[in-house]
């Protein structure tokens, strides 16, 4: 609390330097030593959890956040790898285990390189080990107990009920295991729904979004972030690393539940929002209003109205007759609508009462906006940002994936990560979007199918080699020539 005063009450050029100063930290490399001095003993935070001594090792040199936490990782597709990849992104020892032959059904969906696992998984995958194994086999459900034993979280994103039908209920989970953390996706919670197959749009539709995107006159919308899996599989990651938290308390594990329509609803809430102030009037934020359109019972789709307390729009800049993404997304913030006024050419609009103040504004943002656009479209978008920018008028360029490939800044920050891959060679990928200064991020490429079953049979769970040869021949590995004549 101490501290947030203090930022508070920094003046303005301060709290940007800090900021940058953030930004900086968690994107450079490990420098000097910590010159601080080590506490004699450990400490007990307010949990009661030991706080150990302070390391003196230099930044991003002492491991990683995740270090000495495995995770069995059942996930498929999108949601479940999202949540793997960014725990081991984090230092998890991932071990995705796959079914023999196939594996993930996404290394072989939206391929672009023939017989090379597509970008749709190396993209998802990236820091972990695979091991191929049929669970559904006497021999696979072996080598399974000695993972749940030897694991302390166990991620999946399988249909509702799969998981039971394996055998791997909580209550034998847990048995065996009583410290694992099980954590799942699901598309829905408990309810009417809780058996539903679900997939990113499926979800965009059940949780609030579709219904709210788009053009009031127009179809629903989904969106191209994945906020139905990707954003569902952030969830579940803050869930685990809570549950863990909590085990150093109480020692034992927990189930961990995140649901794709409750995830997409919580990055809705806004919306929920205006459900609720519906009740009380017309939203006058969003340009349906200026436009004595009257409003129905359930928040509208508002196109590109911000929605938020400081009304914005998608205006043409130059070049917007011949490139699709040669626009700006302009926010008329109210402490700098007197600059925004000079910089448009209208400073008689910060006297005007029909203007200045934004009550009077929001009638008319239609012709706000319209006017604003005269101005942006004599400019390229980053022509317009640049000027915007100077004084303190937040807009932002629509940059396309291309210009996001390319940009600099983001290779530098390791937000846009290029990795080589045996089979498919170098290809851009995005890196860790969260950075840690001290537990510093290093993407490594996507496990072939089963690359890492001898070493993990042998070298993680400790198979005898006479053990791992009983297992190969039954076939559960699915490289045994019983399992390949199996499949003849
Ligand atoms: N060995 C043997 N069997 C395996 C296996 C392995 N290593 N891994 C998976 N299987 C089996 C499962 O046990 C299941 O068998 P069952 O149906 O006989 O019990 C089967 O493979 C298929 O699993 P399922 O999850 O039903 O896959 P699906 O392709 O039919 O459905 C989804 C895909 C994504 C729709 C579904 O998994 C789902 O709704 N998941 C939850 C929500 C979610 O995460 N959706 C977003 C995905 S990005």
């Amino acid at each position: 609390m101490a501290t947030k005063k203090k930022t508070a009450a920094r003046p303005k050029a301060k709290a940007k330097a800090a900021s940058r100063k953030v930004v900086k930290l968690a994107s450079r490399k490990p420098a000097a030593k910590v010159k601080a001095r080590a506490p004699a003993k450990p400490k007990a935070a307010a949990s009661g959890i030991k706080i150990p001594k302070r390391s003196m090792k230099p930044w991003g040199q002492d491991g990683k956040a995740l270090d000495g936490v495995r995770i069995l990782d059942f996930t498929h597709v999108q949601s479940g790898p999202t949540c793997t990849q960014l725990l081991a992104w984090f230092g998890a020892d991932v071990i995705k285990v796959e079914r023999p032959g196939i594996g993930d059904i996404t290394r072989g969906q939206l391929m672009d390189v023939p017989n090379a696992d597509s970008l749709y998984f190396t993209m998802l995958n990236h820091n972990k080990r695979s091991i191929t194994l049929d669970s559904k086999s006497k021999e696979g459900m072996r080598v399974l107990e000695r993972l749940v034993k030897t694991c302390d979280v166990l991620v999946e994103n399988f249909a509702p009920g799969a998981l039971d039908r394996m055998g791997l209920t909580w209550e034998r989970i847990h048995t065996w295991n009583p410290r694992m953390v099980v954590a799942s996706v699901k598309g829905f919670g408990p309810g009417p729904y809780e058996d539903c197959k679900v997939y990113e749009n499926v979800a965009q539709c059940a949780g609030g979004s579709a219904s709210t995107t788009g053009f009031r006159d127009g179809p629903p919308l989904v969106t191209g972030a994945q906020i139905g899996d990707s954003g569902t599989g952030l969830h579940l990651a803050l869930g685990i690393v809570c549950a863990l938290f909590q085990r150093n308390r109480t020692g034992r594990g927990q189930r961990v539940l995140a649901s794709m329509q409750d995830g997409v609803l919580n990055l809705c809430r806004v919306k929920l929002r205006d459900q609720q102030r519906l009740a009380h009037g017309p939203l006058k934020e969003y340009s349906q209003y200026g436009e004595n359109i009257p409003f129905g019972d359930a928040t509208p789709r508002a196109g590109n109205d911000s929605g938020g307390g400081q009304p914005g729009w998608i205006l043409k800049c130059k070049g917007w007759e011949t490139d699709p993404n040669a626009y700006i997304y302009f926010i008329t913030q109210a402490p700098v609508w007197e600059k925004i006024c000079d910089l448009i050419g209208k400073p008689e609009w910060k006297t005007d009462p029909d203007y200045a103040k934004p009550p009077a504004r929001l009638p008319r943002l239609r012709h706000v906006f319209d006017t604003i656009e005269q101005w942006t479209m004599t400019m390229t978008k980053f022509e317009v940002m640049n000027a915007c920018n100077a004084v303190d008028i937040p807009v932002g360029p629509i940059l396309s994936m291309k210009e996001l490939a390319e940009e600099q800044s983001l290779r530098e920050s390791g937000t846009i990560v290029e990795v080589d891959h045996p089979t498919r060679g170098k290809y851009l990928s995005v890196g860790n979007p969260i950075k840690l200064s001290d537990s510093i991020t290093e993407v490594k490429r996507s496990p072939l199918l089963g690359e890492h079953t001898d070493e993990i049979l042998s070298k993680v769970l400790k198979f005898t080699a006479a053990e791992i040869a009983e297992i190969k021949a039954s076939g559960a590995t699915g490289e045994a020539p019983k399992a390949k004549m199996a499949a003849e």
